[in-house]
C-alpha cells in the first residue's frame, strides 16, 4: 500500500511549479481526482492508486526520474556554472522540472555516462564510499601501458596528495606509443583515473566513463544524448559487479 500525500506537494513533484503556482491551479478547479474536482491543496490522495486529471489530461505521477546521459566534452556535470554549459544545460524542460542533479561528477573533459535524478537517497547510496560502487573507464594513455602498471594498480597507488587508492582492475587493450585500457577502480577521487596514471609516470589524453555498478552506457546514444532508465538498469545501477 503507497502512502498518501497532499494533493499539492505530488503536483509539485511533477513539476508543476512553485507553491504559490501549484495554489493557483488547484483554486482555478484544474484538478479532478477520481473523478472529482479538488481545490483543497492539502488533501492527501494516493497518487498511484487515484486517477489524477490536470486540465483534463490524465497525468501518471511520479516522485523520482533517472536519466541517462552520454557526456560530451567540453560539459560541466554540475547543476550550474557561471561561464560553461552544463549538463542540465543538454535535457528538455519536461525533466528539468524535477530538480535533477548528477551522481557523481566527470571532468569537464571527460566523456561518457553520467546519471541525473532527484532521487538523492539512490545517489547518497551509489557513491558512498562504503558502497564501493565499481566504475569502468575506457582511456587512451600516452606511453606503453605495462603488466607492471596493471600489478602496481592492483595493489592499490599512491596519489599525489599521498592517498593510496583501493586495489583496481586495469585491462590493456593495446599497449603502444598511445595504449587503449579499461579500468576498474570502486571509488570516486577528484582526477582519479588521471591521478593513478599520472603516478606510473603517465598521462591520460582520452577518457570516457563506461558503467557504473552494473549499469552500462547505452552506446547507442551519441554525445550529449540522454534517456530515461529502465526500472532494470535502475536496480543495476547499485548492483557491484560489473561482467564485461
Ligand atoms: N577520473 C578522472 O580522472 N576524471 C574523471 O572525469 C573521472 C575519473
Amino acid at each position: 500500500m503507497q502512502k498518501k500525500e497532499r494533493l499539492d506537494k505530488i503536483l509539485s513533484n511533477l513539476g508543476y511549479g512553485s507553491r504559490k503556482d501549484v495554489k493557483g491551479l488547484v483554486k482555478s478547479g484544474s484538478i479532478e481526482v477520481d473523478g472529482k474536482i479538488v481545490k483543497d491543496g492539502s488533501l492527501k490522495i494516493d497518487p498511484y492508486s487515484s486517477v489524477l486529471k490536470i486540465k483534463g489530461e490524465v497525468v501518471e505521477y511520479r516522485e523520482f526520474i533517472y536519466l541517462m546521459m552520454n557526456k560530451p566534452q567540453g560539459v560541466i556535470s554540475s547543476t550550474d556554472d557561471f561561464r560553461d554549459k552544463t549538463i542540465i544545460d543538454l535535457i528538455s524542460d519536461q525533466y528539468k522540472v524535477f530538480n535533477p542533479f548528477p551522481v557523481g561528477r566527470l571532468d569537464k573533459d571527460t566523456e561518457g555516462l553520467m546519471v541525473l535524478t532527484n532521487d538523492g537517497q539512490l545517489s547518497h547510496r551509489v557513491l558512498s564510499p562504503k558502497k564501493h560502487v565499481e566504475k569502468l573507464y575506457y582511456a587512451e594513455v600516452e606511453g606503453v601501458v605495462t603488466e607492471e602498471d596493471k600489478k602496481l594498480f592492483s595493489e592499490g597507488v599512491i596519489l599525489d596528495d599521498g592517498y593510496k587508492t583501493l586495489p583496481a582492475k586495469l585491462e590493456i587493450i593495446a599497449s603502444d606509443s598511445i595504449s587503449k585500457i579499461y579500468l576498474t577502480i570502486k571509488e570516486g577521487k577528484f582526477h582519479q583515473v588521471k591521478r593513478m596514471f599520472l603516478s606510473v609516470g603517465k598521462r591520460v589524453i582520452y577518457l570516457k566513463r563506461m558503467a557504473i555498478g552494473g549499469l552500462r552506457l547505452d552506446e547507442s546514444l551519441g554525445l550529449g544524448e540522454y534517456r530515461e532508465l529502465t526500472n532494470e538498469e535502475i536496480l543495476l545501477l547499485e548492483k557491484k559487479g560489473l561482467s564485461k
